[in-house]
C-alpha cells in the first residue's frame, strides 16, 4: 500500500488561504496475494490531520470535500497482482477556523482485510502478511510567507510603560499599563500573544479604551499553578514589521504595607520554533501610603458671659446645673484616604484651673467611631448628678465617595476624665468620621 499527498497543491491552497481542493490518491498495490484467489477485499481508512485527532478539543484543519469529515473509510477490491488507485479531494478549512498554521498536517492510512468479504469455495479467508508498515503516513506543511525553508523567525520586542510609579494602600482606582509590541523579524509570529503575570495583589479590570491609537485587544484571564495570568491575542500571524500599542487596566485591591513593591511581568510569546519569545519586561510599582486627614473643632456656645442671667450661687453642689452653664467642645477627625492610618494620637488640652482655682469642671467625655481615650484626671470628681447627655451629633460628617462604611465601628464610651485627653485613633477605614465630645462647666462659686 502507499499513500500519496500532493504537497505542491497543498502549498498552493494554503497560500490562497481559502478552501480550494487538492488531490489525495490512495494508491493501493496488491503485491502478493494468495495464489489461488482472484482478488482480495480491503477496508482502507484515511485520517486527515491525524495528530490533532489525538489532541482533545483540537480542530482538524483538513477535511474531505465530499463528506466534510476528516476521516474516510472505503472498501477496495484488488485483483491479484493489480494496482488500484482512487483520488479523493480534500480541502483546508478557512484561515479563521483554526489557529495552528505552523505544525504539519499529517495524513495517515491504515487498512485491513474486509471481514464482510465472502470466504472462498474451501471456506478459507485470506490473511495479510504485513511487509511494510501497517500505518502509512504523509505530512503536508502549510505554506507560510517565510522564504524557501518555510521556517518563520520572528524578532519580538516589547516596551512597557505605566501611568504611575506608585500605588497607594487602600486606593481602588485602576492603573493603566500601556505597551508597544513589535515584530522586527523577517517572518510572522504565529499565535502571538502578550502574556502578563499578575502579582497576587492585582486584578485585571479590562483593556484601555481611552485612546484611539490603542489597539482593542481580546484578552483572557486564567490561573495555572496558582499563577494568575492574562493572555492577549496579538495576531496569527503577527506579521513582520508589525508595531502595535495597547493598554491594560488593573486594580490593586490587596496591597499590604508589608510589601514595598508589586511587580507585573510581561512577555510576547508565539508558537514559532525559532525565536518565539520576547524578553520578559517587568513593570514595578512602589507601594505608598497617602492619607488626607482633617481635624476640626467647635465650642458650643462659643462664648459664655459671666455671670449668666438669673444666676444663683448654690451652697451645696449636688447637680450639674449647680456648677454653671454648660460648654461643649466637639472635635471631629476625618480621614479622606485613600490609605488607612493607624497609631494616630490626638491630644486635647483643656484649661482646668487658673491659679489653683477651678476654671472648668469636667463633666463628661464621649467618643464615637474608632477611637479610645485615656486621661490622668477624674471626670466629675464631686459626683454631681448629671443632666441627660446632649444629643451626640457630630459637627460635620464627611462621607465622601462610597467607601465610608468599611471597617467603621461606632464606639460610644465615656472617657474617664479630661484635662489632657489622649485619644488613640485607629481609623479602620478611610473617611471614618471620628469625633470626641467634651462637656465641661465653668466653675462660678
Ligand atoms: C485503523 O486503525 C484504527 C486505530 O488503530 C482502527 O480503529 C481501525 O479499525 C483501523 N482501520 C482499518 C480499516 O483497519
Ligand atoms: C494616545 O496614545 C499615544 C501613544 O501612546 C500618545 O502619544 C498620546 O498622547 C495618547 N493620547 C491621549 C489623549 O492620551
Ligand atoms: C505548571 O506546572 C506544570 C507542571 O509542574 C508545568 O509543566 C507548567 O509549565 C506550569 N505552568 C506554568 C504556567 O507555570
Ligand atoms: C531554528 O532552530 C533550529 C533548532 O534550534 C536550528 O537548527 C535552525 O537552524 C533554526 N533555523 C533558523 C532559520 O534560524
Ligand atoms: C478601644 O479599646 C477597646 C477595648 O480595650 C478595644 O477593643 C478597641 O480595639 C480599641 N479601639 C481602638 C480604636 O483602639
Ligand atoms: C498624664 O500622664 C502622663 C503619663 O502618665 C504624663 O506623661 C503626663 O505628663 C500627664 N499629664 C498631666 C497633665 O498630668
Ligand atoms: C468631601 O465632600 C465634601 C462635600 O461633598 C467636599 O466639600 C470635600 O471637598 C470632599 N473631600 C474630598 C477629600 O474629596
Amino acid at each position: 500500500m502507499s499513500l500519496c499527498v500532493h504537497l505542491s497543491s497543498m502549498f498552493l491552497i494554503v497560500h490562497l488561504c481559502v478552501s480550494v481542493c487538492v488531490c489525495l490518491c490512495a494508491c493501493v498495490v496488491c503485491a502478493r496475494v494468495l495464489t489461488h484467489v482472484c482478488c482480495t477485499d480491503f477496508v482502507v481508512e484515511v485520517q486527515l490531520d491525524s495528530v490533532k485527532q489525538k489532541q482533545r478539543g483540537a480542530v482538524r484543519r483538513a477535511l474531505f470535500l465530499h463528506s466534510q469529515q476528516p476521516a474516510l473509510q472505503r472498501t477496495l477490491r484488488v485483483a491479484n497482482g493489480a494496482r488500484v488507485c482512487q483520488d479523493t479531494k480534500i480541502y483546508l478549512r478557512g484561515e479563521k477556523e483554526f489557529r495552528d498554521k505552523l505544525s504539519s498536517i499529517y495524513v495517515t492510512l491504515n487498512f485491513s482485510l474486509n471481514p464482510q468479504a465472502p470466504a472462498d469455495s474451501h471456506g478459507l479467508r485470506p490473511i495479510v502478511s504485513y511487509q511494510g508498515p501497517e500505518v502509512i503516513e504523509q505530512k503536508a506543511q502549510i505554506l507560510l510567507d517565510c522564504g524557501e525553508d518555510n521556517i518563520c523567525v520572528p524578532d519580538l520586542k516589547l516596551a512597557v510603560q505605566g501611568d504611575r510609579k506608585e500605588v497607594y494602600l487602600g486606593d481602588d482606582n485602576a492603573l493603566t499599563v500601556t505597551f508597544n509590541a513589535r515584530n522586527e523579524g523577517e517572518g510572522g509570529a504565529y499565535e502571538a500573544e502578550l502574556y502578563v503575570v499578575l502579582p497576587p495583589e492585582a486584578d485585571y479590570s479590562g483593556i484601555a479604551r481611552n485612546n484611539e491609537s490603542l489597539t482593542q485587544l481580546t484578552c483572557s484571564y486564567e490561573t495555572e499553578n496558582q499563577t494568575r495570568y492574562l493572555s492577549c491575542d496579538l495576531g496569527n500571524p503577527m506579521k513582520s514589521s508589525t508595531s502595535l500599542w495597547a493598554g491594560l487596566r488593573f486594580t490593586v485591591p490587596r496591597l499590604k504595607d508589608t510589601r514595598k513593591t508589586v511587580q507585573f511581568e510581561l512577555q510576547i510569546r508565539s508558537k514559532n520554533e525559532n525565536n518565539s519569545r520576547s524578553d520578559i519586561v517587568p513593570y514595578k510599582l512602589e507601594v505608598a501610603v497617602m492619607a488626607d486627614v482633617i481635624l476640626q473643632g467647635v465650642s458650643r456656645p462659643d462664648k459664655v458671659i459671666f455671670p449668666p442671667p438669673n444666676w444663683k450661687v448654690t451652697k451645696r453642689l449636688l447637680e450639674e446645673q449647680d456648677m454653671g452653664p454648660q460648654v461643649q467642645h466637639v472635635y471631629e477627625l476625618v480621614n479622606n484616604g485613600p490609605s488607612m492610618i493607624g497609631h494616630t494620637l490626638l491630644e486635647l488640652h483643656c484649661p482646668m484651673r487658673v491659679q489653683s482655682h477651678w476654671l472648668m469642671y469636667p463633666v463628661e467625655m464621649t467618643t464615637q467611631g474608632p477611637l479610645n481615650c485615656t486621661t490622668n484626671h477624674t471626670v466629675n470628681p464631686l459626683r454631681l448628678k448629671l443632666q441627660k447627655s446632649p444629643t451626640e451629633a457630630p459637627l460635620h460628617r464627611h462621607r465622601n465617595r462610597s467607601t465610608t462604611s468599611r471597617g467603621e465601628t461606632s464606639v460610644k464610651t465615656s472617657c474617664l476624665s479630661c484635662s489632657t485627653c489622649r485619644a488613640l485613633v485607629w481609623t479602620a477605614g478611610r473617611s471614618d468620621a471620628t469625633w470626641g465630645c467634651w462637656r465641661g462647666e465653668p466653675v462660678l462659686s
